[in-house]
């Protein structure tokens, strides 16, 4: 049976934390919640407990995992070699939304790095999260707590939708707050190599380096396995309108037209405020973004919106993009993984 403990996300009863650092002791699985989404954990030190998460999701074993730490001072243990320009990162962004994927110490099991050379690294921001590392005292190994190729979960009642019984406790602390993973970054390239965007927006990143990272394209897969092109996939098929503002609400607004009127299908939509009461009055199940400007309110709302879709018995969905600036790109890079297919403007079109 699954152990569900209810905690504060903010001062989380140390009684639970402690019950929860033995279970990762003990080679067990925890799910916990982290600023971005909720993880599954397991002490990365363990070749045993690791081989669990991959069962517990379904993952592949060609696809690493990240290893989460209580203290940068902590990633000695887990890197062959810490560069300074990782320790002036994590001094202005550590704990965060931030993953960085450094050489690896021969410590960490081949398991946890799927063979790579290379491991990432976070320190997550959550009290629950930095509660729970400090508490176990070893190098957690935690994916997104959800069925491989199904969307992370924000809550602890997802966790229990996808894995249920696989999990033997969830840490459940209410809603992660940024809403999207972690932004990846490859330090053991010259310059960095945005792998994956994330919770934390590129600009503020290349602030601190003083420079483009370089993003990740078609190669992009054999260094982040995880980063395939369908990752983040709802279970109803989702088409996205990619494309300057005013383009993409309104084709959205005629095809949600025609395929709930037109052809009588359960549609849904994932929109901002603004586009809301226009779809509902096609007959719409709109999940709501929060006003188109607030990023942050989109992204926290990003997957629960499409988990909320599917539950809702929807046949299709339709979404927009937001834009690529801040947490735009994430959310732009969440759903092209997610979608079916990706509409665009024709050429000469495209354009803020
Ligand atoms: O916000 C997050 O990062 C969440 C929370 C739980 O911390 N974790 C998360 O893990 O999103 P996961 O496993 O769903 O995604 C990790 C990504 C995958 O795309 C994986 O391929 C990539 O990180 N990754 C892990 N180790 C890597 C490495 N050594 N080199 C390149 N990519 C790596
Ligand atoms: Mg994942």
């Amino acid at each position: 049976m699954t152990q569900v403990l209810t905690v504060d996300p903010q001062t989380p009863d140390p009684a639970a934390l402690a019950r929860a650092g033995q279970v990762l002791r003990r080679g067990g699985l925890v799910a916990f919640p982290t600023e971005t989404v909720y993880g599954l954990g397991a002490n990365a030190l363990d070749p045993a407990a690791v081989a669990r998460i991959f069962a517990a999701k379904g993952r592949p074993a060609h696809d690493p995992l990240i290893v989460h730490l209580a203290e940068p001072d902590q990633a000695a243990q887990v890197a062959d070699q810490v560069p300074p320009i990782a320790h002036r990162l994590w001094a202005r962004f550590a704990p965060g939304p931030l993953t960085l994927v450094l050489p690896k110490h021969p410590a960490v099991p081949p398991a946890v790095t799927a063979g790579k050379p290379t491991v990432a690294v976070r320190i997550p921001g959550h009290p629950v999260a930095l509660g729970l590392l400090r508490a176990a005292g070893v190098p957690v190994a935690a994916p997104s707590a959800n069925k491989f190729g199904h969307t992370s979960p924000t809550t602890a009642q997802h966790v229990l939708d996808d894995l249920g019984a696989a999990v033997d406790l969830i840490l459940d602390a209410g809603p992660t707050p940024i809403g999207v993973e972690s932004t990846i970054v490859d330090l053991t390239t010259d310059p960095p190599t945005l792998l994956r965007p994330g919770g934390l927006p590129r600009e503020a990143l290349e602030a601190v380096l003083g420079r483009p990272l370089v993003v990740a394209g078609p190669g992009a897969e054999a260094r982040a396995p995880g980063m395939l092109p369908r990752h983040y996939a709802p279970r109803v098929p989702l088409w996205l309108f990619d494309g300057p503002r005013a383009w993409a609400r309104e084709m959205l607004w005629q095809t949600a037209a025609q395929l709930a009127r037109g052809q009588g299908l359960r549609v849904g939509a994932l929109v901002p405020t603004e586009d809301a009461a226009r779809l509902r009055a096609l007959g719409v199940q709109v999940a709501d973004l929060g006003p188109e400007a607030d990023l942050e309110t989109a992204a926290r709302r990003l997957f629960a919106g499409l988990r909320g879709l599917e539950a809702a018995g929807v046949e299709v969905i339709l979404a927009r993009t937001l834009g690529e600036a801040h947490l735009g790109l994430a959310i732009a890079d969440r759903l092209r993984r997610a979608a079916a297919q990706v509409l665009r403007p024709p050429h000469g079109q495209r354009g803020p």
